[in-house]
């Protein structure tokens, strides 16, 4: 191939270097195009042809349905890893020894009290908010609490910021769902896995012991893995162009939790569950839904369906979908919701309105079937796609950093009225 290409406008060439990633994807490198060719911008709505970055964390060939992280599998680490593990890699690029995983887990335990203070800001908050509300307002706020900046240039210090709000962040979560269950806060059990703490952090209470359950710990262990990283998502994104003014990183992360709230990223997992609701309380009326997302006059769209990259399968939900069964068997739960989800899948794997687009189940379609399954209101999904993707934000954020990447500034085709001159008020 060649090694560069060619843009040719009003009669003139010009040369853009072409870049390789190390899975053979090719990119053409514009950066010079604005200044050579003295103004002339491209224009990419969505972004859906445009790289921000030079990433080495996640790869994801949508086309073949396949996701790495940091070089492995995902499949491979949603079986033989666990989510600390995960989490480790991600963030500094390797898996980590025995020593950097025991001191990886004793450095979070270390960090995961939240200052007193943090209930007062809790306390102020309805019990209708939405915890993602609430989760993004705590974790900017911790900021306040925790007010000396990062020195990137420090490994310990990014270290320190790292394993800190690891320690901080379930917490919130748990304290998000207590106050929503009117349950007493408290900080969970230090002598215990991640996972597992934030389960009894979650459900404890106040009056008995928490049971473990080793089917839940592994199904919610293997969502926080799936959910880990997604390269350059919506809420990546916004992590690392926050990041890159140089906000801390406490209110990036904070950022990228009001992204990924919305119903058309992490949000869906909470729209999946509301649809087949809804469908449930419309006589489970399959047709009927499935007939609203083909109408293009109708702006419904089947939550749960179709992807960005994935045009063919995503690899999380084949894995999900698999952990979903094991919990429902074992919990002995005959959810009338999830046949609904079944005969969905199967009605649209087999239209060819959904063939034709190459729209498929994506994660969000299975995970809150697991979440429903072991009592987490539905409200509180996308905080849990959350936990899952703090690892993925931190990692990309100190990349960017480390990186020294330039604050993101997108440029604009303006098209709005040329220059007029105002008229004063009495005269309009
Ligand atoms: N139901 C019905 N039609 C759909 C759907 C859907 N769920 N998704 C896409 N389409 C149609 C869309 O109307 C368009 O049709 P046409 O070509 O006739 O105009 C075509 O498929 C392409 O859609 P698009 O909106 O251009 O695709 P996109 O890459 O911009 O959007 C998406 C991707 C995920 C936002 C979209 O598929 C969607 O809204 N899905 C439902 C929400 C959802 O499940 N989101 C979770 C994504 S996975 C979690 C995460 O990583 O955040």
């Amino acid at each position: 191939m060649s090694e560069k290409a060619t843009l040719e406008l009003n009669g003139q060439k010009y040369d853009f270097p072409l870049k390789s990633g190390t899975e053979n994807e090719t990119a053409i490198d514009i950066s010079s195009l604005r200044n050579s060719t003295k103004g002339i911008i491209t224009l990419d709505s969505g972004f859906k042809n445009t790289g921000s970055c030079e990433s080495a964390i996640t790869f994801l060939d949508g086309e073949k349905g396949i996701l790495r992280y940091r070089g492995y599998s995902i499949e491979e680490l949603a079986e033989k890893a666990d989510f600390l593990e995960v989490a480790y890699l991600l963030i500094f690029g390797e898996l980590p020894t025995q020593e950097q995983n025991l001191k990886f887990h004793n450095d979070i335990k270390a960090q995961s009290v939240v200052d007193e203070d943090v209930k007062k800001i809790l306390d102020a908050f309805p019990k209708t908010a939405h915890p993602m509300g609430v989760l993004s307002s705590l974790t900017s706020a911790l900021t306040a609490f925790n007010p000396s900046s990062v020195n990137v240039n420090s490994e310990e210090d990014m270290y320190k910021a790292i394993v800190k709000i690891m320690g901080k962040f379930p917490v919130l979560v748990a304290w998000t769902l207590r106050k929503k269950n009117g349950l007493p806060l408290d900080y969970g059990e230090k002598n215990i896995g991640y996972v597992e703490n934030v389960l009894k952090m979650m459900f404890k209470q106040p009056n008995e012991d928490y049971v473990q359950n080793k089917v839940l710990i592994e199904a919610l262990d293997k969502l926080l893995i799936l959910h880990a990283d997604h390269e350059q998502n919506c809420s990546t994104s916004t992590v690392r162009i926050v990041g890159s003014s140089h906000a801390g990183l406490f209110a990036s992360l904070s950022a990228g939790i009001s992204a990924l709230w919305g119903p058309l990223h992490g949000g869906a997992n909470q729209a999946v569950l509301e649809m087949l609701e809804a469908i449930k309380a419309d006589d489970g009326d399959t047709k009927k839904y499935m007939a609203k997302a083909k109408d293009k006059n109708d702006p419904f769209r089947l939550m749960g369906f179709g992807h960005r990259v994935y045009k063919n399968f995503d690899p999380r939900a084949r894995i999900i979908k698999k952990a979903a069964d094991e919990v429902l068997e074992d919990l002995g739960i005959e959810d009338p919701i999830l046949d609904i989800a079944k005969g969905l899948e199967q009605e649209a794997l087999k239209d060819p309105y959904f063939v034709d687009r190459k729209l498929y189940p994506n994660v969000d379609f299975y995970s809150g079937i697991i979440y429903r399954a072991m009592g987490i209101p539905t409200d509180m999904f996308t905080v849990m796609f959350a936990l899952g993707r703090l690892p993925g934000w931190i990692a990309q954020w100190r990349e960017m950093r480390l990186n020294n990447e330039p604050i993101g500034r997108p440029r604009q085709l303006y098209v709005g009225a040329t220059e007029r001159s105002f008229v004063e008020v009495d005269k309009r």
